[in-house]
């Protein structure tokens, strides 16, 4: 384990998520936040469209975070205490990013499940850059994406709201590895 590449590998080969109640301070700094994005940009990326981009949210901005959560809540009809509980999902990890989609619907190349599965390597990459670095994280989306006050905070015309990452330093080690499916039900011959 001592060659850097075989440390990489065992950072991928054992991120798993930990949620926002499981985080504590400290959160990333900013150089470790920016290896993160630097990992993001490392995604295969078709005709280098840079099709995603990522917003921070921390310190006083979690409290305006907090209070667009509970509005989402209360408007598809959670009650008080519900759209609390969500609210504390902003106040809880010590940073949030927010993962904001840019999708070029008419691009003569690219055809847009090109450009999402860039996204979708983005969001990995940032993922296990924040584990590589001793953080732990967790990709979070639900029904407030779509929240039209939620979305107009974050997006420009265009933009696609995918969801926010919240990152901070795991209160625990994880108990146990969380089963995956083997590798042979996704690996195959072809012929
Ligand atoms: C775009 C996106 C949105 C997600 N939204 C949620 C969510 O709202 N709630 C949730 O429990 N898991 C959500 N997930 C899944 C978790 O982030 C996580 O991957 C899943 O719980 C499996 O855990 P693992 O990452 O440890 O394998 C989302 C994943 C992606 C890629």
């Amino acid at each position: 384990m001592d060659h850097p590449l075989i440390a990489a590998l065992e950072a991928l080969l054992t991120r798993q998520s930990v949620g926002a109640k499981h985080l504590i301070e400290p959160g990333p700094d900013d150089e470790q936040l920016r290896t993160m994005a630097d990992a993001a940009l490392r995604a295969p990326d078709h005709a280098g469209l840079m099709p995603f981009r990522f917003a921070l949210v921390r310190g006083a901005a979690r409290e305006r975070l907090a209070q667009l959560f509970a509005q989402a809540a209360r408007d598809v009809g959670k009650s008080d205490a519900e759209a609390l509980v969500d609210a504390d999902r902003a106040r809880r990890a010590p940073v949030t990013v927010a993962v904001i989609a840019r999708i070029d619907l008419g691009h003569t190349l690219v055809p847009a499940h090109e450009q999402w599965a860039c996204v979708g390597g983005a969001i990995t990459n940032f993922l296990n850059a924040a584990h590589a670095q001793g953080f732990g994280g967790k990709m979070l989306s639900g029904a407030k994406v779509r929240h039209a006050a939620v979305q107009a905070a974050f997006c420009e015309s265009g933009e696609t709201l995918v969801g926010w990452i919240a990152l901070g330093t795991p209160d625990r080690s994880p108990a146990r590895a969380v089963a995956k499916p083997r590798a042979a039900d996704v690996l195959r011959e072809w012929t």
